[in-house]
């Protein structure tokens, strides 16, 4: 494997910084809209969430809250291991409120459904997906993204949030590394 300084030299801008934070604002403003009463929170799917959200819920003009999940699934490589674990489950009450599920990337869905399946249990008022990325490749979806920013296209893609062996999360922008 390339040292991580080259391969951010084969990297190629897929959606840009201002291409992001537009299609961000347009998501706060969709939600909004889907949500005019109710309790809301925001759970956010560690760690690749991270920065998405945190635009994300700024551009949302309503009361609601955030927590957050941790699942693991990938190890270092980049190809789904299917083994979703999960790190932290919320300690907060999800009965009866609405929850928007926040997700960095939709790939083969093997996460989605463990997590939709994990959340439905606990009786929320009502379950939606939103997604920054979508690559439209996963056989079969618990619960399709309600929400999504971009349909991704079939490549490894890094930064705003999304890693590779835990490097470029930090990246503005949204990179593909083949
Ligand atoms: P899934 O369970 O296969 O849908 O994978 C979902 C998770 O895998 C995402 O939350 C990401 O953390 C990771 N993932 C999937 N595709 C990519 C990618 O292209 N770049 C970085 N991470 C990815
Ligand atoms: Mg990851």
């Amino acid at each position: 494997m390339l040292p991580t300084t080259e391969m951010l030299k084969l990297a190629r801008v897929v959606f840009d910084e201002h291409t992001i934070r537009r299609r961000v604002q347009e998501l706060g403003q969709e939600i909004t809209a889907a949500y005019p009463s109710g309790d809301l929170l925001v759970l956010g799917l560690l760690k690749g969430s991270f920065i998405f959200l945190s635009d994300l819920v700024r551009r949302i003009d309503r009361p609601l809250q955030v927590d957050f999940l941790v699942a693991a699934s990938y190890g270092s490589g980049t190809v789904s291991s299917g083994d979703v674990r999960l790190l932290y489950d919320p300690a907060t009450q999800l009965e009866g409120r609405h929850i928007l599920l926040v997700e960095d990337i939709v790939d083969t869905g093997k996460t989605i459904n463990r997590l939709v399946e994990l959340l439905r249990k606990r009786r929320p008022e009502s379950l939606e997906i939103c997604a920054l990325l979508h690559k439209h490749v996963a056989p079969r979806l618990a619960l399709e993204p309600r929400f999504v920013g971009f349909d991704a296209p079939p490549a490894f893609l890094v930064g705003y949030g999304l890693d590779h062996a835990e490097n470029f999360r930090h990246l503005p922008h949204i990179a593909s590394l083949t």
